[in-house]
């Protein structure tokens, strides 16, 4: 399994933050919003990841993670000319998604808890499979219907009317058909190649897996200047609480075996004194002595 992170995009809802910085690497409290999903493709067990961006943001992604190596993993760009649709990164990254299979992760969207992802990472054979979320306004996202037997019935992407509370977050895992499913597409009304047409055309296959995400299981979208600030407080309140913290890709890999001992220990040395770093070296500590919990 491959991953594909998607920080493109023009982040318009949250002008003026965006105008000189992308959505991407704002603080979702104390790290940058990029962290949070690269965290949890890590924690899945995938070591290959690709990032699609547009060019002017693309050299600061670069600057901030590098080619991956300090995590035990492999970083490749793809540049986004315009925002065209979070399809369009099928067809950016071909080249790199080659036999498939690839999970495909929206840049501002984070989730938390439960094993869910990590598991449908794991066991994900073939077709696509999808999440489904219970929210209270459907109508911003791709909305799924069931049927009786609690089975996809229809995909639609922002509807007016929704047929169901139920929102499709932007995690999305697909087998080698996606490129080709994607090259199919045509732009939708308002001139993207939408995620949305993809599943469909999974639905249509009788291919398309839908995961209910469970009541506790914590899904926010940090699009908006009112979600952007209640997912830095949600951060907040659990790394408080718990006395851990969230979207740390360094905890990850060295949880996942991609890092030695040695090598988190390496990488901490070159960190200024911080509470990340210290953070960390506690992580570090509990795992050499044998005595962590899975956080
Ligand atoms: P959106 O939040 O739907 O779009 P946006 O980021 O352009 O924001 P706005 O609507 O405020 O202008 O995008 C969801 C994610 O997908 C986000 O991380 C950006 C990314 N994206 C791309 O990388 N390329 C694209 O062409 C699009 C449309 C989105």
């Amino acid at each position: 399994m491959k991953g594909l992170i998607l920080a493109g995009g023009a982040g318009s809802r949250l002008y003026p933050l965006t105008q000189v910085m992308s959505k991407q690497l704002l603080p979702v409290y104390d790290k940058p919003m990029i962290y949070y999903p690269l965290t949890v493709l890590i924690a899945g067990g995938i070591r290959e990841i690709g990032l699609v961006a547009s060019p002017q943001d693309l050299p600061r992604f670069q600057q901030l993670l590098g080619d991956g190596s300090q995590w035990g993993i492999q970083i490749q760009y793809f540049e986004q000319a315009r925002p065209d649709g979070i399809a369009q990164a099928f067809l950016l990254a071909a080249d790199f998604i080659q036999s498939g299979p690839v999970t495909l992760m929206l840049g501002d969207n984070l989730f938390f808890g439960g094993d869910a992802l990590p598991r449908a990472l794991t066991e994900f054979q073939a077709g696509a499979t999808i999440f489904a979320y219970h929210v209270n306004n459907p109508e911003c996202y791709g909305v799924v219907e069931f049927d009786q037997e609690g089975r996809a019935k229809s995909l639609e992407e922002k509807p007016v009317s929704p047929r169901s509370p139920f929102a499709v977050p932007g995690v999305y895992l697909y087998d080698h058909q996606v490129v080709e499913i994607a090259r199919q597409l045509k732009p939708s009304a308002r001139g993207e190649l939408e995620i949305t047409d993809v599943n469909r055309e999974y639905l249509r296959r009788g291919q398309l897996r839908v995961t209910r995400l469970s009541r506790g299981f914590a899904w926010l979208d940090a699009g908006t200047s009112s979600s952007l600030f209640e997912a830095s407080a949600f951060v907040q309140t659990i790394e408080k609480r718990q006395g851990i913290k969230l979207g740390c890709p360094e905890e990850a890999a060295l949880r996942r075996g991609f890092l030695s001992e040695l090598a988190f220990e390496e990488l901490l040395k070159k960190m200024p004194a911080c509470e990340y770093r210290d953070y960390l070296a506690s992580v570090g500590v509990e795992i050499s002595r044998g005595s962590a919990v899975a956080a």
